[in-house]
């Protein structure tokens, strides 16, 4: 299987940190923050990478980041986005390179504590469709929100004011190669964007969503400056073996 990790955008939520950089270039603790997504999926088998990226800060993931052999992958690849048309407009990005196959999608700025070996493994087993992970969250209106009834999945929303749950979508998906047709039926959302919420509703309609929840802890490192400080201190207590 295949991985994509996205590390575009304006990380507006985290200026001025990221006035003459990309935020996925920030520090978590003792690493570049986008060092976390791709040791996530290497550790998880993931061995053929493509990151998309933009703006003026791309040729720095080349220098930083190389073929990707310093994380044992055999390739990793790399795709820019010129707009910021938002997530599932990066994934469209990555079709030629993932083909007929099925792949897993992560966020460059979510890091989280779970191996994603035995997800990617009931995600191989599972025939078609889509799968995604959820994590309970004290401020769900930050984030896409699944609606469940027991553990099926009814509604999701993107950053709702009046959330219907504390379930927040975090940034890891599993598709097919199907989710290109999606991608194409997409219109831009209120914020110019085509949203990866509406990707997984359009799985959702069909009947062909699967939701986990995970346990261990998830950070979106990228979602405000405390959310990165956050994050860094998760990763150091994650690092030296302490109890979170
Ligand atoms: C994105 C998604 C949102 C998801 C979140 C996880 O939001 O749109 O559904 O819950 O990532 O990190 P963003 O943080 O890019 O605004």
């Amino acid at each position: 299987m295949k991985g994509v990790v996205l590390a575009g955008g304006l990380g507006t939520r985290l200026r001025p940190l990221t006035s003459i950089t990309n935020k996925h270039l920030l520090p978590v603790y003792d690493q570049p923050m986008i060092f976390y997504p791709i040791q996530k999926l290497a550790e998880a088998g993931i061995k053929d990478v493509m990151l998309v990226t933009g703006g003026d800060s791309a040729g720095d993931f080349l220098r930083l980041l190389g073929d990707g052999s310093e994380f044992g992958l055999n390739t990793l690849n790399y795709a820019y986005q010129v707009n910021e048309g938002g997530i599932a407009e990066a994934i469209g990005l990555t079709r030629t390179f993932i083909g007929g196959d099925k792949f897993v999608v992560i966020l460059g700025d979510n890091i989280l504590e779970d191996s994603l070996a035995s997800i990617i493994a009931s995600f191989k087993d599972q025939k078609e469709g889509a799968r995604i992970l959820l994590k309970t969250v004290d401020n769900p209106s930050d984030y896409g929100v699944a609606e469940l009834d027991g553990t099926r999945v009814i509604s999701i929303e993107e950053k709702p004011k009046r959330p219907k749950s504390s379930y927040a979508v975090i940034g890891v998906y599993m598709y097919d190669s199907f989710v290109f047709e999606v991608i194409d039926s997409l219109e831009p959302s209120a914020r110019g964007e085509l949203e990866v919420t509406d990707i997984n509703n359009a799985y959702l309609n069909l009947n062909k969503l699967h939701a986990q929840i995970i346990c261990g802890w998830w950070a979106d490192s990228g979602c405000s400056i405390d959310g990165l400080l956050q994050a860094g201190i998760m990763a150091r207590e994650l690092r030296r073996g302490d109890p979170i």
